[in-house]
């Protein structure tokens, strides 16, 4: 028999499981062409819906005449908010607590606002009819600065005022103004302050994350068939969190949540950009159950990049405190963010402002505080978290600038001034000042890895010298050393701490082993690119010993999949990961005593040994894992049922921190501001690693993604609330022509609370590379006085700043 003569090495490799740099096996199919996305839907009569939307930014609508539009052949129906406010369902809640009007009801609030929904036999038609629906506006003043919301008499969100001009409590408490959400805090406000205003040193300093948007490749959209005879609605659409989908769907229906039936296909790409529910969702439902006959909603790229969830938009100020030796002593923050015309962002509902409260970082704060204000302006909604864990991407783009603007001060390099104050080893789990327990990490080992690696006292002498060959006109290129080190916050859970809606995040792996040795696992999560049919088998492959290759993975069914939150915020490792894992073990344990019986001894008489059971000091005595599932269906085993099969749902106990260590070294043309990067190094620490390929082409996404959020890409707008970055001519998506080399690197630090020690991985790239790709800019005017600039830094910005620094001659 082949087991007999494998090699303990040999069984270990054939399992493929985790460590293994495994091929994605989702990719025969899209290389192939072969994947199954939204679009590729097609259904026999199906509809095509498309919106009206608005020109304007802040409109009253005095009237909607929808005759000309119905006269289009192929066009079925328009709806308008008149339409759908019989049903209740003009305005829809969102993930925020706040409400968002599905079509616009009496006026609209930001340019590309939803309408009225065409629906008709093909999308032509549909885009026929939008020309003919005639909407009368009456502008109204337009506010696209948050501070100036503030002081404005113009009232926004009329439908949140209370009588006589009252303001009642939003979805977070008590609200200042009648343009302002909330105010959320963490920390100590007054020994902050205090200690602030006793320190040696203070630096101080206020940068905008600029408004930008996930852009996955393929838009948002989906596919509603109501099956009237059986009172079944099916929902096939692009989302990140279908099982949630599904409840919120029941929820504004009042159709039964086992009617429902929510399927998220292939996904090309979702960032957070597909975690919330649209319009498009609500009024395809609708038309479907209109008309007797599926409907279908796509977005265009324009649609995309103007309506759907934006993300950051945060004007930050900080204050941070340290003694003349560099020792940090205290971290003020107060952010002002702007939510646009509805509170849509994308967090758990304790968390107004996401994890933002992690913007102490990785440093050993004692004493901080961070204060945000959410505001609304005549922009698009959103504020998801575009591959990050719940504005973890803003939080550590502050304190990582904060902390070189305090090298500034301090007179210090900026190295070292991380090196002083990072948490150490010992001090983990790591209570830290605003409120996250760090459940583990190993800082100074990896920043010690990295700094050597790319020789940095090297760099530095390089860049002294390439300052005095700029000053005596030998170059006209500057050399910028961008650092960064982060702690991300990934695996959301707790149930206690985080829900959405109502809804604990928890998630869950179902397997079923088949008879043959060959097993289907099902999962509460989705992908969208980042290969869990891949990696999900490889957890399983480690855990029960059956090959990876044996074991199909499915997600995104919630007829088939057991009840879970979705992917986004990394979390699929630290929580799905986690329940694999553990719905792995209730195999295993079940395998155990079949393995016993079926061996003739005690229960603890046997070990797990990487593919079967062995009989203890008599390893020649085994029954391998493919025996022991063919036994649990053909033998009738005394006190054991048939069957091979286990559920776990997994409420994790702490989130994970993963970690990273980042080096970029630029050269700037100051004539042009052309940033040339010459090397990229990352770092990550991801705890235990399942596919170290996987892991490096997650890496390398996460950081060409941050390299787009600071080298140009925005969502800009002008006074009158035009959305000027509305395609992909101007809002800026790198391609193989702007990306360097990455070099890859880790360090493993596993969690000491997850089963099998690992961490997310696909954000940390992007939240570690944006501070990196803009320190490096900022690094190179360093030496000429520089102290921050604001993102994106696109080769005008860059050249501005050369130029105010009076670089230019
Ligand atoms: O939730 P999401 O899938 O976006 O992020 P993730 O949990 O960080 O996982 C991204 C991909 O990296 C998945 O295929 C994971 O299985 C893989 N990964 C890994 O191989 N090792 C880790 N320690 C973490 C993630």
């Amino acid at each position: 028999m082949k087991d007999e003569v494998d090699t303990r090495e040999d069984r270990v490799a054939n399992l493929k499981g985790m460590g293994c740099s495994r091929k994605r096996v989702e990719d025969a199919r899209f290389t192939q062409g072969k994947g199954n996305y939204v679009d590729d839907i097609k259904l026999d009569g199906m509809l095509f819906g498309d919106f009206v939307r608005s020109p304007y930014a802040h409109a009253r609508i005095k009237s909607i005449d929808t005759a000309a539009a119905l006269e289009v052949p192929g066009v079925l129906a328009v709806l308008t908010a008149a339409d759908l406010e019989p049903l209740g369902l003009h305005w829809m809640p969102t993930l925020a607590g706040d409400k968002q009007m599905v079509l616009a009801d009496g006026k609209v609030l930001f340019q590309g606002q939803e309408v009225a929904f065409v629906v008709a036999e093909d999308r032509y038609a549909a885009a026929d009819g939008i020309e003919l629906v005639e909407v009368e506006y009456e502008e109204l003043p337009v506010i696209v600065n948050p501070f100036e919301a503030l002081k404005s008499d113009v009232v926004l969100r009329e439908d949140l005022m209370g009588e006589g001009g009252s303001l009642p409590d939003g979805a977070h408490g008590p609200r200042k103004h009648h343009n302002h959400i909330f105010t959320w805090d963490a920390g100590d406000k007054e020994p902050t302050e205090e200690v602030i205003a006793n320190a040696d040193v203070v630096a101080t300093e206020s940068m905008y994350y600029h408004r930008t948007h996930p852009c996955p490749l393929e838009t948002c959209g989906c596919v509603a068939s109501m099956d009237k005879v059986n009172g079944k609605l099916t929902l096939w659409g692009t989302f990140q969190a279908p099982h949630a989908i599904r409840t919120v769907v029941s929820l504004i229906s009042g159709i039964e949540e086992h009617n429902i039936r929510v399927v998220s296909p292939d996904i090309g790409g979702g960032f957070g950009n597909k975690v919330g529910a649209y319009p498009g969702y609500v009024c395809s439902v609708v038309a479907s159950i209109v008309t007797g006959k599926p409907v279908k909603w796509i977005e265009d790229r324009m649609d995309n990049l103007m309506t759907t969830a934006f993300a950051r938009d945060y004007h930050m100020t900080g204050k941070i405190s340290a003694t003349k030796e560099g020792k940090i002593t205290g971290l003020h923050c107060h952010v002002t963010a702007d939510h646009g015309g509805f509170d849509a962002c994308a967090d758990p509902t304790k968390f107004p402002a996401g994890f933002m409260n992690i913007c102490t970082g990785s440093y050993d704060i004692p004493t901080a505080y961070l204060e945000v204000d959410g505001v609304y302006t005549n922009k698009a909604p959103g504020g998801v978290s575009y591959r990050c864990s719940f504005r973890v991407t803003e939080a550590v783009y502050f304190i990582e600038r904060m902390i070189e603007v305090l090298a500034i001060k301090l007179d210090m390099d900026a190295a070292e001034l991380r090196r002083i104050n990072f948490i150490k080893k010992e001090q983990f789990p790591y209570q830290a000042a605003l409120g996250w327990e760090y459940d583990s990490g190993d800082y100074h080992t990896a920043w010690d890895k990295a700094l050597k690696t790319v020789d940095y006292d090297g760099l530095r002498a390089e860049q002294a010298q390439r300052v005095e060959d700029f000053k005596a006109g030998k170059t006209r290129k500057l050399m910028g050393i961008g650092l960064s080190f982060f702690t991300e916050i990934v695996g959301a859970g707790p149930v206690k701490n985080c829900d959405i809606l109502g809804l604990g995040m928890f998630d869950s792996c179902e397997i079923r082993i088949h008879p043959t040795g060959s097993a289907i696992a099902r999962l509460g999560t989705i992908s969208q690119g980042q290969g869990h049919a891949t990696t999900f088998a490889q957890i399983l492959a480690s855990e029960i010993g059956l090959p990876a290759d044996s074991i199909t993975i499915e997600e995104g069914d919630t007829d088939t999949a057991p009840y879970g939150l979705g992917t986004y915020g990394s979390r699929s490792t630290p929580v799905a990961g986690a329940a694999t894992a553990m719905a792995g073990r209730k195999i295993r344990a079940k395998a155990q005593m079949i393995a016993a019986y079926l061996l003739e001894v005690h229960d603890n008489d046997v070990e797990f040994d990487v593919d079967r059971f062995v009989v203890k000091g008599a390893p020649e005595k085994f029954k391998t894992m493919k025996e022991i599932a063919f036994a649990a269906y053909n033998q009738a085993i005394p006190g054991i049922e048939p069957g091979l099969e286990a559920v776990s749902y997994y409420d994790p106990p702490n989130m994970t921190y993963p970690f990273g260590a980042y080096v970029c070294v630029m050269d700037i043309d100051v004539d042009t501001g052309v940033p040339e990067i010459r090397r990229f190094y990352a770092l990550d620490d991801c705890g235990t690693r399942i596919n170290p390929m996987i892991i490096e082409g997650q890496v390398h996404g996460g950081l060409t993604e941050a390299l787009a959020v600071a080298l140009g890409q925005e969502i800009a707008y002008d006074d009158m609330g035009n959305c000027k970055t509305g395609t992909l001519m101007d809002f800026f998506l790198p391609t193989a022509w702007e990306v360097p080399n990455y070099e890859t690197d880790y360090t493993v630090t596993p969690s000491p609370h997850h089963p099998i020690g690992a961490k997310g991985v696909g954000e940390s790239p992007h939240v570690g590379g944006v501070p990196c790709f803009s320190n490096a800019v900022q690094d190179a005017f360093r030496p000429f006085g520089n102290t921050h600039t604001n993102m994106p830094h696109d080769h005008w910005r860059i050249w501005k700043t050369a130029n105010e620094l009076g670089l230019h001659g």
